[in-house]
């Protein structure tokens, strides 16, 4: 294999310059390096290129000024960032960025403050406006440098403590900012404000979404995205698709729906020269993905031939992922990242049987499920089991409502079981009994699998992957 464009390290060094062999050696390397993938030049990939939104230049030098917290430097860094992303004119943005995060913070603030931007595009909005966006993605993580990074890389649970030190990293970002007159104060608010959640739900301030800037609304959703598509200490990353379906699930939970939807606008599902697997069998690389091609991209096969999935006689067949090759197994993996002594159980309470089936079916290759009725048969359930390590419950069930059920069964358990509740509104009311019964968590109908296991992850295991 021949490399088709020069890798560098997190210092901006040249590791392999482009047209290089790839000898096995190097590839052990790289591999060590943390790369997940390299693009290679070869027959299949002739003729696809790959444009990165900004220049490997600007790229490094960001990162750099962000290491060195030097904030005078960012700011012209970003007007040049908001150049670059303002004349692609064409709003897509391919995910090449496919090397290492040995120094993750810097190079995920880089990417954060790139989507930020395209999504202000995306939005229409002018040049100062985005500006902000990218200015605040730079500087959003800045408080992090200042925590121990035994806190920040752990791979295991974070006790309380930790945590609440993690949380602090908001706060600690725009107290290196506050004071500076040149800085407005857009950014100041996006900056302390960019892990709030739409409900209220989020920190430090636990503002909604109505009390929200867009920009705020913006750098959330850009963050997470980036931070599930990363890989971590504590976690595998995330493929485009289920980055999606997580912001999806989390929708009017923790985004909004607006920003939402203009990130998966622009981002495409499957970047361009990457190797994809059909559902007839046969393989080939992504050739072409812009606008209606992103989820039904242009594939050129590994024997030459090209197939435009949005045509007629090919719609028959599906891009095989990444998740349907591992199904359960990958997940297993991440989970077990976090040692699980024992296999966590979760009984899971609904009187429609679809529902217990579908979460069944989402949760059983991880832990072992127990699916209960109703609320009276839940209690009678604990007063003769051992308790679960966490109760899914249904909010609207005739009879004894999950709201009742879960009082009744905190009483009984004296809160040491957590709760997540299921609900088809996701409305204040529902909001405020949670808060009230200090639920873990809602999750809204119909979801997402891959928010709901992120949810119970974060519930069981405390810790986060969005963070
Ligand atoms: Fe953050």
């Amino acid at each position: 294999m021949v490399l088709a464009n020069d890798l560098y390290d997190s210092f901006g060094r040249t590791l392999i310059g482009s047209n290089c062999k790839l000898t096995a050696n190097y590839i052990q390397k790289l591999q060590e390096y943390g790369f997940k993938g390299v693009y290679i030049e070869d027959t299949l990939s002739e003729g696809i290129t790959i444009e990165t939104v900004i220049t490997p230049q600007v790229r490094l030098e960001a990162q750099k000024y962000i290491r060195e917290c030097n904030i005078d430097a960012c700011f012209s860094v970003a007007k040049r960032m908001v150049e670059e992303i303002m004349k692609k004119g064409v709003l897509t943005l391919d995910l090449t960025d496919l090397r290492s995060y040995d120094d993750y913070t810097y190079a995920h603030s880089v990417n954060v403050a790139v989507y930020c931007g395209v999504i202000g595009m995306g939005l229409d909005m002018s040049e100062r406006q985005i500006g902000y966006l990218v200015m605040s993605g730079l500087l959003h993580d800045l408080g992090k440098l200042q925590i121990p990074s035994e806190i920040l890389n752990k791979p295991g649970r974070l006790t309380r403590e930790e945590y609440m030190i993690m949380k602090s990293h908001a706060r600690l970002s725009y107290e290196i900012i506050k004071e500076r007159w040149d800085i407005s104060s857009f950014i100041k608010g996006t900056v302390l404000h960019h892990h709030e959640n739409v409900d209220g739900s989020g920190y430090p301030d636990g503002i909604d979404g109505a009390h929200q800037t867009i920009y705020t609304k913006i750098l959330h959703v850009a963050d997470v995205f980036d931070a599930l598509t990363s890989k971590r200490p504590y976690k595998e990353s995330y493929t485009p698709i289920e980055a999606t379906e997580y912001l999806m699930g989390g929708c009017g939970i923790m985004f909004d729906k607006k920003v939402v939807q203009t990130l998966l606008t622009y981002v495409p599902m499957y970047p361009k020269g990457t190797m994809v697997t059909l559902s007839d069998g046969s393989e080939g690389v992504i050739y072409e993905n812009f606008g209606i091609h992103n989820l039904r991209p242009i594939i050129r096969l590994t024997n030459g031939e090209m197939i435009d999935l949005t045509e007629e006689q090919y719609l028959h067949i599906t891009l095989i992922t990444q998740t349907d090759l591992d199904s359960g197994e990958e997940e297993a993996e991440r989970t077990e990242m976090i040692e699980t002594p024992t296999p966590y159980r979760i009984m899971v309470v609904d009187d429609m049987k679809t529902n217990l089936q579908m979460l069944r079916g989402i949760l059983e290759p991880l832990y072992e499920v127990v699916l209960i009725k109703s609320g009276e048969q839940a209690l009678m359930y604990l007063e003769k089991n051992p308790y679960p390590d966490l109760v899914i419950m249904d909010i609207d069930m005739p009879g004894m409502d999950g709201i009742e059920a879960t009082r009744r069964i905190q009483k009984m358990t004296e809160r040491k079981v957590p709760v997540l509740f299921v609900t088809a509104l996701c409305d204040k009311e529902t909001v405020t009994v949670c808060r009230e019964l200090d639920a873990a968590g809602y999750i809204v109908r119909p979801y997402k699998p891959v928010y709901v296991k992120a949810e119970i992850k974060r519930i069981l295991t405390g810790r986060s992957e969005i963070e």
